[in-house]
């Protein structure tokens, strides 16, 4: 008897902690879904689809150019601009 409420019980825990893990995952990933949106029609112009820079200034992404930063920093970056040459 003790061994079948264990077994309730873990089941219990174990559906809660699923249920945690999908609300977590699911805002990320709407905000990646929208951040997507938000880069390929305001950031790919430069910075291209692909994250490969369309100019030869424009440092390339797919290469991790520029990111090697951190993130308070490439926040200020993309809220400001950097250096006349990319927009705030
Ligand atoms: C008009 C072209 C242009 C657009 C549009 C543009 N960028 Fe940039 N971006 C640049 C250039 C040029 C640099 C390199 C600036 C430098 O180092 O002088 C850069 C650098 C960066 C960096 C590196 C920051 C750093 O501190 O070195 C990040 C991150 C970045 N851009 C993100 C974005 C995001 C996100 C968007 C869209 C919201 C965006 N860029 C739109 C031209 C652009």
């Amino acid at each position: 008897m003790e061994h079948d409420l264990n077994a309730v019980w873990l089941a219990r825990v174990g559906l809660a902690m699923l249920a945690f893990a999908g609300t977590v995952r699911a805002a990320p990933a709407a905000d990646a879904v929208r951040g997507r949106a938000i880069y390929a029609s305001i950031c790919s112009s430069c910075h291209g689809l692909d994250g490969i820079g369309n100019l030869e200034y424009v440092p390339s992404f797919s290469k991790c150019e520029g990111l090697n930063k951190d993130s308070a920093t490439l926040h200020t970056s993309v809220r400001d601009g950097v250096g006349g040459r990319m927009p705030p």
